[in-house]
């Protein structure tokens, strides 16, 4: 079992995962033997074109998707061990997962919407479970909008409340599929501020798919996906602005680059 006490114990831990969708009588292999460490504290950037796997990947990882081949841990916990009564709860309480289309529920106010993970299968909620909420968007600068319905709200404030339902269980791992993919580049800007703030001072591991070099540039580091496969990682350091990001990112994905995998 997980430990979620102990310090090393590294949040994510993808090996050797290879993933296969049928249809008809043609096979699409998304992902072939794509491992991934994340450590504690780390701020990971997956870039790669369109259809090079990282939606797979990621659905992959926080186990919407059962793997062919090779395994995913969260903290420790192998997600294939867990059948998916137990996986749907582990997910809910370990992972935190934001998407380019927010996902919010209509009908709920923000306040309810991040109480959600926390509630268990038709309870109402308690007292501290409401605090936790408020306090949390009130962090994320939504205290004016907790009793706000989604569509009350901007696209940027609706992340937001997202990352706030991501966070508000306090899970091991926070992974985001585009977050900022249906934003301006101002509210974008403001998410990627975001996340960056919560990894810097929360220590918070966070793993961000993104095909924009100007997103990218945020984490700490960047694993670059080709075809399926991990063709490149490297720390995000070695760049001065999204720019360079970019140029050495376009020569990854046209092949021209020298990679050492690492
Ligand atoms: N549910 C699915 N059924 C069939 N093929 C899929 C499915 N999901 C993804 N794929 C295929 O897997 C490959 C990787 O897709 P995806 O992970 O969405 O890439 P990305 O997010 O990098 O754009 C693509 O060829 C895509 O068409
Ligand atoms: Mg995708």
């Amino acid at each position: 079992m997980s430990d979620p006490a102990s310090p090393s114990i590294a949040p994510l831990v993808v090996q050797g995962v290879t993933k296969r969708f049928h249809q008809g009588t043609a096979t699409v292999e998304a992902l072939h033997g794509v491992s991934l460490r994340v450590a504690p504290g780390e701020f990971v950037a997956v870039m790669g074109a369109s259809g090079s796997g990282k939606s797979t990947l990621l659905h992959v990882m926080a186990g919407l998707t059962r793997t062919d081949a090779g395994t995913v841990a969260v903290e420790g916990q192998s997600l294939s061990e867990l059948a998916d009564g137990t996986l749907t709860d582990f997910r809910r309480r370990r992972i935190g997962l934001v998407f380019q289309q927010f996902n919010l529920i209509p009908a709920l106010t923000a306040l309810e919407n991040v109480m959600l993970p926390l509630m268990a299968e038709g309870s109402r909620g308690s007292q501290e479970m409401r605090d936790r909420a408020t306090k949390l968007l009130e962090r994320l600068g939504l205290g004016q909008r907790i009793g706000h319905r989604p569509d009350a709200m901007s696209g940027g404030e609706q992340q937001r409340v997202a990352i706030a339902r991501a966070l508000v269980t306090d899970p091991a791992i926070v992974l985001a599929d585009e977050p900022t993919g249906s934003l301006d580049s101002i509210n974008g800007k403001a998410i990627c501020t975001l996340l960056k703030e919560l990894n810097d001072r929360d220590g918070r591991a966070i793993v961000v798919v993104t095909h924009e070099p100007a997103v990218a540039i945020w984490a700490r580091r960047i694993v670059v996906m080709k075809d399926g496969a991990v063709c490149a990682d490297f720390s995000a350091a070695e760049f001065p602005d999204a720019h360079a990001l970019a140029g050495r990112y376009q020569d990854i994905v046209a092949g021209t680059a020298a990679e050492v995998a690492r």
